[in-house]
């Protein structure tokens, strides 16, 4: 394990994931909101191979490993998500004249945690660039991220939001939530990827 960093000793609160991550304050339910804050708290003091990720750090990180050289970044995704999430039942509820059971605060939490577990999978190489780690690829985020939550007192509904949100839930009956989550997320993943390859396309020319 590397030498802790000074900021590795503090804790964030709601306070300051909420800066991270505006939506939390969108949860109503304030002991569901410290929850998530704590889960984030542990990962980004834990990550990257035990040596922890300051707020600058992780707001660099790429979007994803998977899509090439493109500019948008984790944490934007993760708001992104968060706020399509939200949109998504907006949208749901004033289509259907039947109620279509969403949990708004579960919701919200598991867009929130759904990529928890990514600032453990995320390790950095000696030149700094990111890099899926040792433990990424022995447990990929939706592993981590679901161990982390329970340890938090985070409820099962959201845990199968973390569980079956990436393609390690295929198999898996997705709850309504779950389903709002995957095709939002899907929607940055597939714009990403076209963005990479018209990248690498340009990089040829
Ligand atoms: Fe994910």
């Amino acid at each position: 394990m590397a030498a802790m960093k000074p900021t590795q000793q503090r804790e964030y609160g709601v306070k300051e994931i909420a800066k991270l991550f505006p939506s939390l304050m969108k949860i109503k339910k304030k002991s569901l909101r410290k929850k998530v804050a704590a889960v984030w708290n542990e990962a980004m003091t834990t990550g990257c191979g035990g040596k922890g990720w300051t707020f600058a750090e992780l707001r660099a990180v790429k979007f994803t490993l998977l899509a090439g050289d493109i500019d948008m970044k984790f944490v934007e995704h993760l708001n992104s998500c968060a706020r399509q999430c939200i949109a998504i039942t907006d949208v749901l509820k004033k289509s259907f004249r039947c109620r279509i059971p969403i949990q708004r605060d579960y919701l919200i939490a598991g867009a929130l945690l759904a990529d928890v577990g990514k600032p453990l999978e995320y390790d950095k190489d000696p030149s700094g660039t990111v890099v899926q780690g040792k433990f990424g690829q022995q447990l990929r985020h939706p592993f981590s991220g679901v161990a982390l939550a329970y340890k938090h007192g985070i409820p099962a509904e959201v845990m199968h939001m973390i569980a079956t949100h990436s393609h390690e839930g295929d198999k898996v009956e997705r709850s309504i939530e779950s389903i709002i989550f995957h095709h939002a997320d899907f929607v940055d993943f597939d714009i990403a990827k076209f963005l990479g390859k018209r990248a690498a396309k340009k990089r040829e020319a």
